[in-house]
């Protein structure tokens, strides 16, 4: 099974998850400094104080990278590095930190995709509102220009955002990543500010332009085993709604210039459309060259009359969130590769003029160390199956371009702290020594044969 020529072979991480290194050169708290040490938040009051210590081993991390033969690494710099209090001074000896670490990766033949903003949200902003604030959006303009300015001679791929919907409905919704808000008026306005943030950053860069979303293929549990499997009115209507808010709420405003009606409808009820100002729409429709996908599984709903709506999905009244009898990942998340299939091709139906790019998928499991390797069987066939489901959406006409897993490292795994390993290479936190996985020696002969046996 071959991959086309050219097909973009990486890894992916992001700056909170690996740096280590918060109070040096001059970075500011992010959000989710505050939120790791709040007690209860992150498992076990883990935090990324330290983390990978990448910040200062970026060397023989690149080391590895090249040892693997990456084409592309896909990174993402602090914005509390390089503007310590979210707005105001540029931090030089922050950006002389990406600085190294460009030059580090070209210096090795891998090509650096820089993504502006992974969740780390400078604290002072977040004191200001934080996303449900406007004036961020701005901020994150002046952000991005400021990046650009230092490492646009050498970076050529820009992602502005990681997952606006994560960032909105489980930073300002349900509470459980940073800043750990609940209000669905507050989340509704922080996608808002996030997609008009991710406009702001389109007009002001160039190069070739992207935005990272965590898609999913909205199923009912039958469909979910057999796509073809019949559906009713009312699972349809469920399927649809959960589509618009955690699918198209993204992708259209982005790539065609409209919110969805159902969408805009349900936020009308939840704090009401005033942050929506004319003109917005123009700016956060911009010309992208890329969409990202970052695809863990699919989202299983049906209809279920009387259910309150989901915390992360207000507007969901009526709706259930299934689970499946099938394997599933350490994070509980069930594995169905034929997922990606399904959304690649669909994306590249309704999407046509955007390219595809996967920008994250891949699996915790509880690895076990035996000598000096680790046997992850399972994070081999799940990688493997993506790729297969990969492949047949590009034999089914999918524009897809390339593929990054996540992770490179085993790291601080959000709310999980470092309980859930995702890496491909194993991190010992008390020693920091790296070890490559079964499954990165497997990448390796996937990446040099361009394909799978
Ligand atoms: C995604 C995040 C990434 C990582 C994976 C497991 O939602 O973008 O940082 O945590 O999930």
């Amino acid at each position: 099974m071959v991959f086309p020529d050219g097909f973009i072979w990486g890894a992916a991480t992001a700056s909170y998850q690996i740096e280590g290194a918060a109070r040096e050169d001059g970075r500011g708290p992010s959000i989710w400094d505050t939120f790791s040490r709040t007690p209860g938040r992150v498992t076990d009051g883990h935090t990324g104080d330290v983390a990978c210590d990448h910040y200062h081993r970026y060397r023989e991390d690149v080391g590895l990278m090249a040892g693997l033969g990456l084409a592309v690494y896909r990174f993402s710099t602090a914005w509390p590095r390089v503007v310590p209090d979210g707005s105001g001074p540029v931090n030089p000896r922050g950006l002389d930190f990406y600085d190294k670490l460009v030059d580090e990766l070209l210096g090795a033949g891998i090509t650096p995709y820089v993504t502006l903003y992974h969740w780390d949200l400078p604290q002072n902003l977040e004191d200001r509102g934080g996303w449900a604030n406007r004036d961020t959006a701005y901020r994150f303009g002046d952000y991005a220009q400021a990046v650009q300015r230092r490492l646009g001679d050498r970076v050529r791929t820009w992602t502005t955002l990681n997952e606006p919907w994560v960032s909105a409905f489980l930073g300002y919704c349900s509470g459980v990543h940073a800043p750990g808000r609940r209000s669905e008026a507050d989340a509704f306005k922080a996608t808002h500010h996030l997609l008009l943030a991710h406009g702001l950053a389109a007009q002001a860069l160039t190069g070739e332009l992207a935005l990272t979303l965590n898609l999913a293929p909205v199923v009912t549990p039958a469909q979910a085993l057999d796509p073809s499997a019949p559906i009713s009115d009312a699972d349809r209507e469920a399927v649809n709604r959960i589509d618009a808010l955690l699918n198209r709420q993204f992708i259209d405003p982005a790539l065609r210039g409209a919110y969805p009606p159902e969408v805009l409808e349900i936020a009308a009820r939840h704090g009401g459309l005033d942050h929506i100002r004319d003109g917005d729409l123009e700016i956060i429709h911009q010309p992208i060259d890329l969409l990202g996908i970052n695809y863990y599984n699919p989202c299983v709903v049906e209809s279920a009359p009387g259910t309150p709506a989901h915390e992360a999905y207000p507007g969901s009244e009526g709706i259930g969130f299934a689970s499946l009898d099938v394997p599933s990942t350490a994070m509980g998340w069930p594995i169905i590769p034929s997922g990606l299939s399904s959304l690649l091709v669909r994306l590249s139906q309704d999407y046509p003029e955007v390219g595809l790019i996967v920008t994250e998928n891949g699996a915790a499991f509880d690895d076990v160390v035996v000598g000096d390797r680790v046997p992850d069987a399972d994070r081999v066939a799940y990688l493997d199956g993506h790729l297969r489901a990969a492949h047949a959406a590009i034999e089914a006409g999918a524009d897809l371009r390339g593929y990054l897993v996540w992770s490179l490292l085993d790291n601080f795994e959000w709310a999980e702290g470092y309980h859930l390993r995702f890496g491909i290479v194993r991190v010992d936190y008390g020693t920091q020594r790296r070890l490559l996985k079964d499954s990165a020696l497997w990448y390796r002969g996937v990446i040099q044969r361009n394909g799978i046996d």
